[in-house]
């Protein structure tokens, strides 16, 4: 898998769902179905399924992402996965500063120090960023967004931040079913794009709600370069209807 570039991305964020069997079992399903050649795929399971998932995907395009992972290599952080750990089980990809764990507590600096820990051992962070209901209706998303990004790649140089991800994902479409509108979503996605530099040639996300129903027109808008899929990722019907509509976006740009 490239991970250069801005080739289209799906990445499939389970959350805490699914068992080692229920992961085997859907990427099985995922396995058997044929993917579009231009559209990169990450499925990012639980902690617990990702050794599962690394033996299912054996010579599959499918990547591997993890959905944390510490900023540290080993020592006395009971309860933590450390990059090298995650890098052994074949993962390549991470999901970091997902808005559930800054709502638990995950600061923009702790973001900065797992980007850092990922581009030292070989996995490529899927930075998240976005506002939240209150902030965009104050009119603040520009703000917010621009702020965390800023935050996150401090210290990157711009030719390791072309070679990382951004999702944005406004807060309030996360789960909702309201997903932000695919012209306003590119705004905020371009804003992202320039407020660092190295993120105008990185691939840059939505995510939020994004489904087989939206993905089409989300993906036509010309500054995002796929998604970052929650609810939609947990079955295999639903998670390929948005790669097919990444796939054929690709053809239609
Ligand atoms: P959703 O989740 O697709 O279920 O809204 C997206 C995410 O939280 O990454």
């Amino acid at each position: 898998m490239s991970d250069g570039g801005r080739r289209p991305l799906i990445a499939g964020n389970w959350k805490m769902h699914k068992t080692v069997a229920e992961t085997r079992a859907l990427l099985r399903e995922l396995r058997a179905r044929p993917l579009p050649r231009h559209v990169d795929v990450v499925v990012a399971p639980p902690f617990t399924a990702l050794a599962a998932a690394h033996e299912e995907l054996t010579e599959s395009p499918i990547a591997l992402g993890a959905q944390n992972v510490h900023e540290f290599t080993h020592g006395p952080f009971t309860g933590e996965i450390s990059p090298v750990m995650l890098h052994e089980l074949g993962v390549r990809f991470v999901i970091v500063g997902h808005s559930e764990r800054r709502a638990a507590g995950e600061t923009d600096a702790d973001v900065n120090r797992k980007v850092h820990a990922c581009l030292a051992h070989g996995l490529t962070p899927i930075v998240a960023v976005g506002e939240t209901k209150d902030e965009h209706l104050a009119h603040r998303t520009h703000d917010r967004v621009t702020a965390q990004t800023r935050a996150a790649f401090e210290g990157v140089d711009a030719a390791a931040a072309a070679r990382c991800v951004v999702a944005y994902e406004p807060i309030w479409a996360i789960g909702t079913g309201l997903s932000d509108s695919p012209e306003n979503a590119n705004g905020v996605i371009a804003e992202i794009r320039a407020a660092v530099d190295g993120l105008a040639s990185a691939r840059l996300l939505y995510g939020g709600s994004m489904k087989g129903e939206n993905a089409p027109a989300l993906m036509a808008q010309p500054d995002i370069d796929g998604g970052l899929i929650g609810g939609a990722s947990l079955t295999a019907n639903a998670f390929l209807e948005v790669i097919d509509a990444a796939g054929a976006a690709t053809s239609a740009r």
